[in-house]
């Protein structure tokens, strides 16, 4: 049977809203400790002029010192390992120890092990986890072999920007072009126990076409939705997090299961609906999530 402690609560994140906020603007990163995002970016790649960049992370630095932000999960961008800026943003994700490095259009397995040497070698903690960017036609043809390549990989974020540079695809409603492309991204991502972030949608004044890039997203699959501003957040926590209906649903299901006649069952009928005992883990990572919500509404 199947216990709640068996689904790995510790593992289980919450990544509905993962907003990025770019290092050289500092009434931005001021903003974030008042914000309701599960996770925030602390971008030093794109965003970033060539200019800024050492401004940029001599502001992160002064953030992780003075304020480090509580209660969500914390990711740095770097810059690729291979362009002028790699090593310094990596020495300064070792010194300031964020919970998760986000490495840029990640085509090849060897970009990921790259990182996880050097946290091996400098003795960083287990805990501090590897993000990659599937934005180019090779990261997404290599997303599987990417997605094996080490155990501090925990997750994707597609990005649609850098896509459909690299393709031509041009942005439509609904992208009916991309779509293929994107599930086999989450495909590889869920193959291998790594998650599965929505890409960035730029038009944050068009809220309607957001509410239908959300909806969308969740019912492909994907966790959460990387975002660039702050209005982006609440549709993208309502979106991608349980809500009411279902987080009662998910507790009949756990009450039904947890009935002593029921203990020997594997298929019940919970009012003319089959329920299968693998909709008792999804039952249960779902309530678990929804208490992660509550608590961090709570202590922020
Ligand atoms: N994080 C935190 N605060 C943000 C923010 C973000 N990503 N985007 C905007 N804000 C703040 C602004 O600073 C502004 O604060 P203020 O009212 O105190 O001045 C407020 O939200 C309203 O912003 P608004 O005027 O609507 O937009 P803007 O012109 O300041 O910024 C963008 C628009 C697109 C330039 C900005 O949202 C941005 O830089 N987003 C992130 C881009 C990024 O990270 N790209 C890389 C990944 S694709
Ligand atoms: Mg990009």
């Amino acid at each position: 049977m199947t216990a709640l402690t068996d689904i790995k609560l510790a593992s289980l994140a919450v990544r509905r809203s993962v907003l990025s906020v770019p290092a050289a603007n500092p009434r931005a990163l001021e903003k974030v400790p008042g914000l309701d995002c599960d996770a925030v970016i602390l971008d030093l790649e794109d965003s970033v002029a060539l200019e800024k960049k050492a401004e940029a992370r001599d502001n992160l630095r002064r953030l992780f010192e003075d304020s480090p932000l509580r209660n969500r999960e914390t990711i740095i961008r770097i810059n690729p390992l291979k362009s002028e800026f790699g090593r310094a943003d990596m020495d300064l994700v070792l010194d300031v120890s964020p919970d998760v490095v986000l490495i840029p259009k990640v085509e090849h397995v060897s970009e990921i092990q790259a990182v996880a040497d050097i946290f091996s070698e400098a003795g960083a903690p287990d805990t501090l986890a590897i993000w990659a960017m599937i934005e180019t036609p090779k990261g997404i043809l290599n997303a599987p072999m990417i997605a094996r390549a080490d155990e501090r990989l925990k997750c994707f974020v597609v990005g649609l920007n850098d896509l459909r540079k690299e393709t031509g695809v041009l942005p439509q409603p609904g992208r009916a072009y991309l779509v293929p492309w994107l599930m086999q991204v989450v495909l590889a991502g869920r193959a291998h126990g790594v998650d599965v972030i929505d890409s960035v949608f730029n038009d944050f004044k068009d809220a309607d076409a957001f509410e239908a890039e959300c909806a969308q997203g969740r019912a492909m699959g994907f966790s959460g939705k990387m975002l660039i501003h702050p209005a982006q957040i609440e549709p993208a926590n309502r979106h991608f997090g349980p809500d009411l209906q279902a987080i009662e649903n998910a507790e009949a299901v756990i009450a039904a299961f947890a009935r002593p006649e029921a203990q020997s069952l594997n298929v019940i009928n919970l009012g003319g609906r089959m329920v299968e005992r693998l909709h008792l883990v999804e039952a249960e990572k779902l309530v678990a999530a929804a208490r992660i919500i509550a608590d961090r509404k709570k202590t922020s």
